[in-house]
């Protein structure tokens, strides 16, 4: 079989080839497409990450792809549909790291509560002032969940450490949690009136697409923090800008953005000729004036990113890998549900 793999860096390339063995295999520290090399077009397996999108045309190139492993959960950079059309199969990485992005949740989370990037940003330049630095506790405080899969469960435990009162939504509730975790679901319309801070934990689809919108926004508590590490596309982000711009919103706390895959190749955006539009361009603007606004805070996706989620997800590949060579079931298929 030939394996290309994509979007790797010198460690996860030295991860693998100690690990696979009698194939032929490309490595590759680029994205599908920056790589321009023609030979990755006979694979019969890609394994890439998010910054490697997955349409119709890339696909096009592919004549005999039978496998796409995406070394992410989330698998919204791929077309499903054209995938289906050409009896691709699709597998992620469903489980690897729930703590991981729920701690990088609550790093969020504290960082706005206590202002500590701000504080540090002061104490970095030898200021000792508490001027304008006065936080709040999250003790008592009501944490709104959105989605209760594995992330938003995790949040919820940790959540509850910090003896905070948590409310979820989720379309497709799991009754039983709610004595095991000790929270509450309620609708999406009493989630977002009663809770201070506000947790996303949804995958992005046609039905969460801009599901926090200027409407959604006007419902929420006056001063209430928004913590988005699940997909940019889920926020709406001119509203957003509005909304903290105005003090509707007290703060957010972003692992995601929608404009983040032209911020990564912002170069290519500015120098090539290309098609980027001008609603692109504007998320662009609104991205680089939510990065600088005070009561913001901007991760560049990388809740995930800590050295044992990424092993996981690693081992987890493999394990993707090896059930279409061997034959087996491949466990981690992604199963799109309508
Ligand atoms: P999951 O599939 O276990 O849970 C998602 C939950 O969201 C499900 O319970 C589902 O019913 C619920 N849901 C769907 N639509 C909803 C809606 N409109 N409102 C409320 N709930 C809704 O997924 P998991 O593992 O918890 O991951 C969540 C998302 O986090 C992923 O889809 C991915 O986009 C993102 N993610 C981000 C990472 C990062 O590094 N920033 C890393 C891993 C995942």
């Amino acid at each position: 079989m030939k394996i290309v793999f994509f979007d790797l860096e010198d460690w996860e390339v030295e991860y693998f080839q100690k690990r696979i063995f009698n194939q032929d295999v490309e490595y590759y520290k680029t994205s599908i497409q920056e790589t321009h090399s023609d030979t990755i077009y006979n694979a019969d397996i890609i394994c890439s990450f998010i910054f490697s999108p997955l349409g119709k045309q890339t696909l096009d190139k592919f004549k005999k792809l039978k496998l796409i492993a995406t070394m992410s959960t989330g698998y919204d950079h791929i077309d499903m549909d054209e995938c289906a059309k050409r009896n691709i199969v699709v597998c992620n990485v469903p489980v690897y790291g729930e703590n991981t992005v729920a701690e990088h949740t609550f790093g969020l989370i504290l960082n706005l509560s206590r202002n500590i990037y701000k504080a540090y940003n002061r104490t970095s330049k030898g200021k000792f002032s508490y001027d304008g630095l006065i936080g709040f506790d999250i003790k008592n405080k009501t944490l709104g969940v959105l989605g209760t899969g594995r992330i938003g469960q995790h949040v919820i435990r940790i959540a509850k450490g910090f003896e905070m009162n948590v409310v979820a939504y989720d379309p497709f509730p799991k009754p039983e949690l709610q004595k095991t975790l000790d929270f509450k679901y309620i609708t999406f319309e009493e989630l977002l009136a009663s809770s201070d801070i506000i947790t996303i934990h949804i995958p992005l689809n046609s039905s969460t697409y801009h599901l926090i919108n200027r409407d959604s926004i006007q419902k929420m508590k006056t001063g209430a923090m928004i913590i988005n590490t699940s997909r940019g596309p889920i926020v709406e982000t001119n509203s957003l800008l509005e909304a903290l711009g105005s003090g509707k919103l007290g703060g957010a706390g972003l692992d995601v953005l929608e404009g983040e895959a032209m911020i990564k190749e912002e170069k290519a955006v500015l120098h090539q000729n290309n098609d980027v539009g001008r609603e692109q361009m504007a998320t662009l603007l609104q991205d680089y004036a939510l990065m600088r606004m005070e009561n913001v805070i901007v991760t560049p996706h990388l809740a995930f990113y800590s050295k044992e989620g990424v092993t996981r997800i690693l081992d987890a590949t493999l394990d993707n890998i090896f059930d279409l060579i061997e034959n087996r079931g491949i466990r981690n298929k992604v199963v799109v549900k309508k």
